[in-house]
């Protein structure tokens, strides 16, 4: 039989290009868990892209439905639960994530975020002539939000390996 060390879902959150996807899945392979992304759940269950929903619906109807998968996704036991970068803006999206979890907020300077996110066309939020200063701006007035999320781990210069390290050992601790 296998035996999981953690009971709690692990949730990372933290700005686009910051490495949830990455280090979800590698933590996932590690601990055995099942990853669950919260934009490739909604873009499953809606039938479109997240850049469709934005140009088609708009942001706010991209919210409300954000807020649903994660309350939805929260009530679920022993998995990990990637969020989009904005998921930090809401309270409601905070509080039910952190009634069943552990919750981690991935941190990278605004340098490394444009080149990780340069390569995706997908990011509705950073098609714009200035990715640069969109990215530091948005940095700015989400940064206190990313505070208060979790337990911050920074991601710049480190490699996937030692920042899943880093988390494991967090949780090892906590138990
Ligand atoms: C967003 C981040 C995206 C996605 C949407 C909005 C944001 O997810 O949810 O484009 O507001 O930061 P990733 O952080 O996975 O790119």
């Amino acid at each position: 039989m296998r035996v999981s060390i953690v009971m709690k879902n692990i949730v990372l959150t933290g700005f686009m290009g910051t490495g949830k996807t990455t280090i979800g899945k590698e933590l996932a392979r590690m601990l055995h868990m099942r990853l669950v992304d919260v934009d490739a759940e909604i873009e499953g269950t809606q039938k479109m892209t997240i850049s469709d929903i934005f140009a088609t619906h708009g942001e706010q109807h991209f919210r409300d439905i954000e807020t649903d998968m994660i309350k939805k996704l929260s009530r679920e036991k022993n998995i990990i639960i990637s969020t989009g970068g904005g998921a930090v803006l809401k309270d409601e999206n905070m509080e039910a994530l952190k009634e069943n979890g552990i919750i981690f907020c991935l941190n990278a300077s605004t340098e490394t975020i444009l080149e990780r996110t340069g390569r995706s066309e997908d990011r509705p939020l950073l098609k714009v002539d200035n990715p640069k200063e969109k990215i530091s701006a948005m940095l700015s007035f989400r940064r206190p939000f990313y505070e208060k999320a979790g337990i911050m781990i920074e991601t710049d210069g480190k490699t996937p390996l030692e920042i899943v390290q880093e988390i494991m050992e967090i949780i090892r601790c906590r138990k």
